[in-house]
């Protein structure tokens, strides 16, 4: 199980998410909820209840409204995640050129299902909605830098999957 850490916005995210929010008309600070959630999550690596709780406390909004917004996007983590978080587009053309067959290999190589972490900690596998790379599919992306990865073939992926174990941090 992955260490979570205390859910406390620090001084230095309070000024951010007033930065944030000054973006948007007075009294329009729900606008903010994406970026905000964004800040949170990098933060605090995942979006537990607290968190979202917390979202909705500085944004003067219900926790529902953040929970819905959540749960809805696939690059927010409602649960604990590896370091590596491989998303792989599941939408009809990666499928086509075989991105069902990359999430399988996957599953079956880290021993884990979509949406697991490997027992290692190192590597979730999400399925995602179209990452706008369709021409050159199959193709994942790891945050937070959403680094592209395309043309994947079972190769590739050991591959990557050995670079991604061999880096430092
Ligand atoms: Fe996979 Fe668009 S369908 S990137």
């Amino acid at each position: 199980m992955l260490a979570v850490k205390e859910i406390k916005f620090s001084e230095e995210m309070l000024k951010q998410v007033d930065e944030i929010i000054k973006r948007y008309p007075e009294g329009k600070e729900k606008s903010a909820l994406l970026p905000v959630l964004h800040l949170a999550q990098a933060e605090f690596g995942w979006c537990s209840t607290e968190v979202m709780d917390q979202v909705a406390s500085v944004l003067n909004i219900k926790p529902i409204e953040v929970y819905e917004v959540a749960t809805f996007y696939t690059m927010f983590h409602v649960k604990p995640v590896g370091k590596y978080v491989l998303e792989v587009c599941r939408t009809g053309p990666c499928c086509l050129v075989g991105a069902e067959k990359i999430i399988k290999y996957l599953e079956d190589k880290l021993e884990i299902k979509e949406g697991e972490t490997s027992a290692d900690g190192l590597f979730t596998v999400k399925g995602v909605e179209c990452l706008a790379a369709c021409g050159t599919g199959p193709v994942l992306q790891i945050g937070p830098e959403y680094t592209f990865y395309e043309h994947l073939t079972t190769d590739s992926v050991d591959q990557l999957l050995e670079d991604l174990k061999g880096r430092k941090q």
